[in-house]
């Protein structure tokens, strides 16, 4: 499917709540599958750009994930949506998934350069500034998003790192298993917000979800 989310645009009072949930869940679906079949095949890279891969990919993630987590966190106003947040955040602190990250990148030699973290500043940048709405819907359904990405690309960064002579995987191991459960508990509370703090009209509810779209489609292509 297109990898824009601008139409057609969903009418919450056109549908049942529980309608409404599994369309907003297969957009999402749609939209991660379309990203993964995107991904070209590792073998038929060079090794400069297998590791331009991992290296952009840990220039976003080491220093942002907490902080996309923890700004998510602040936007949220249910209390029943919080303590999905704060157990995410709290594995990626005492796991410290920081250095899980700089270990697998650092293994595969490709810690980010200058260059790799500014190839993605711009729309690293346009994240930030999204996040800094504090907009509980919205930023939540970008975190279900991501989570629900990573998961399905911890196979192809596992293989491009495996090409560029590593055998650290601790970093692609965890998060292929932990952020399935990650993306199912943050789409629930993705729709106890909704209920609890219906968005604006108006409001894009996709808006972090093509930014972030944007974002993974800079990581993988450069
Ligand atoms: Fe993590």
């Amino acid at each position: 499917m297109s990898s824009t989310f601008a139409a057609p645009p969903i009418h919450e009072e056109s549908l049942g709540a529980s309608t409404l949930e599994a369309s907003i869940e297969e957009k999402i679906a749609a939209t991660i599958d379309d990203l993964i079949a995107q991904i070209p095949n590792p073998e038929q890279l060079t090794g400069e750009q297998r590791r331009g891969i991992i290296a952009r990919y840990t220039a976003v993630l080491e220093g942002n994930f907490i902080y996309w987590m923890t700004a998510t966190f602040l936007a949220v106003k249910s209390q029943e949506a919080h303590p999905i947040l704060l157990e995410n955040l709290y594995e990626e602190c005492r796991d410290s998934h920081p250095a899980m990250m700089r270990s697998f990148a650092l293994a595969a030699h490709a810690f980010p350069t200058d260059k790799d973290a500014l190839a993605v500043d711009r729309n690293l940048t346009a994240m930030r500034l999204f996040l800094g709405k504090l907009e509980g819907v919205p930023s939540l359904l970008s975190m279900a998003f991501f989570e629900g990405w990573i998961q399905k690309f911890m196979a192809p960064l596992a293989k491009l790192a495996e090409l560029q002579g590593s055998t650290e995987m601790v970093y692609t191991d965890v998060h292929g298993v932990c952020d399935v459960r990650h993306s199912q508990e943050l789409f629930r509370g993705v729709f106890l917000e909704m209920k609890r703090y219906p968005v604006d009209e108006g409001t894009d509810i996709f808006e972090g979800v093509n930014l972030l779209s944007t974002l993974v489609r800079n990581i993988v292509q450069g």
